[in-house]
């Protein structure tokens, strides 16, 4: 019989299991979520607006009308320096919920800006089903264009390069790394670069059911019940899981061969049901001739980042650093 997790902390195990558990009691049949149960119990964080352990954090809004915002997180120590990489972060939460102060993800950035050390901008973008696709996707371009316009030009943290961008994301913000980096791929910047997008267990799909989501059917957090409900919300009415948003390298796909999409980190779980879908993706990508890197946690759960006493929590900041450090 599969174990269909590793072993885990008592309290990493009771909180995924609390995380599927409010999933599954907000999301209803009729494909709607209910907001006013999750606000209760999405627990969050406010900006560091006084420094903590040689980080500040703000949040600067980009449009009001949309509630368009991100969370700008800049390391101190390292104001000497004048060559920070930028990261455009998007968290996860199936498209469907979490948000840039939700304490998971405050977490997660702040760790990432103080110890890779890299300027953090994490992105608050729209969430499904109240908003489909491909409004998230609209956002995370917008976060872009503003951050290399006019707007932000005199708030930009003196440390950070532009030149030196990444677009990454975990689970649904890995899905939208990807495709916002496509977006990317065909605007002319001011300043901006992209030279690379971090996938962290990035959630794709597709009609088919894989070898991986079929073994890990009892996994912690994901399971096909609870993606096959998330896409539903994401996705515009009649598409199914082959949209090209979704099944990215699959019979509806967008041909990216011609694109200069950057440089590419995939990170892989081995107990995450939808790490066949992550492979593909990888494969998907050599196979447009892009480079791209795919790391493998065997012992790792989906989510696992968000936990630092999980050992691949720490290994994935160093994998970062050196992707990070190599890609120009
Ligand atoms: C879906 O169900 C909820 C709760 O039962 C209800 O409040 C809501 O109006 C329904 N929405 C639609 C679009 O059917
Ligand atoms: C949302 O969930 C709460 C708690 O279960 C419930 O009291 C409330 O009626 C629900 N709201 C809607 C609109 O379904």
């Amino acid at each position: 019989m599969v174990q269909p997790s590793p072993a885990l902390p008592w309290n990493v195990r009771l909180f995924v299991n609390s995380l599927a558990f409010l999933v599954d009691v907000c999301r209803r049949s009729n494909g709607t979520f209910n907001r006013t149960l999750i606000n209760l119990l999405d627990s969050k964080a406010s900006p560091l607006s006084k420094p903590v352990k040689g980080l500040q954090s703000s949040d600067v809004m980009v449009d009001k009308s949309r509630n368009l915002w991100f969370r700008l997180y800049t390391p101190l120590h390292h104001a000497a320096a004048t060559d920070l990489p930028v990261i455009v972060y998007f968290h996860g939460g199936g498209f469907v919920l979490l948000a840039a102060d939700s304490k998971t993800h405050d977490n997660f950035c702040q760790r990432l800006a103080r110890e890779l050390p890299a300027i953090i901008i994490s992105v608050n973008y729209r969430l499904a089903p109240e908003n489909r696709h491909p409004s998230a996707y609209d956002d995370g371009f917008d976060v872009l264009k503003f951050i290399d316009g006019a707007d932000f030009k005199d708030r930009r943290p003196a440390n950070s390069n532009l030149k030196r961008c990444f677009v990454g994301g975990d689970s649904a913000g890995g899905n939208l790394a990807h495709n916002v980096a496509v977006k990317a791929a065909e605007h002319e910047f001011d300043e901006l670069r992209i030279v690379g997008v971090v996938a962290l267990q990035p959630f794709f799909g597709g009609q088919e059911r894989t070898e991986s989501e079929t073994r890990l059917a009892r996994a912690p957090l994901v399971n096909v019940d609870r993606t096959d409900w998330m896409w539903k919300a994401f996705l515009p009415d009649g598409s199914d899981r082959d949209h090209a948003a979704v099944n990215v390298f699959g019979p509806n796909s967008v041909e990216i061969s011609g694109l200069k999409f950057p440089a590419t980190m995939v990170v892989v779980g081995g107990f995450d049901p939808l790490q066949d879908w992550q492979k593909k993706y990888y494969w998907g990508l050599k196979k447009q001739g892009k480079e791209a890197h795919l790391i493998e946690y065997p012992n790792a759960i989906h989510g696992f980042y968000i936990f630092p006493e999980l050992q691949e929590s720490s290994l994935l900041i160093k994998d970062m650093r050196d992707f990070i450090s190599n890609a120009f």
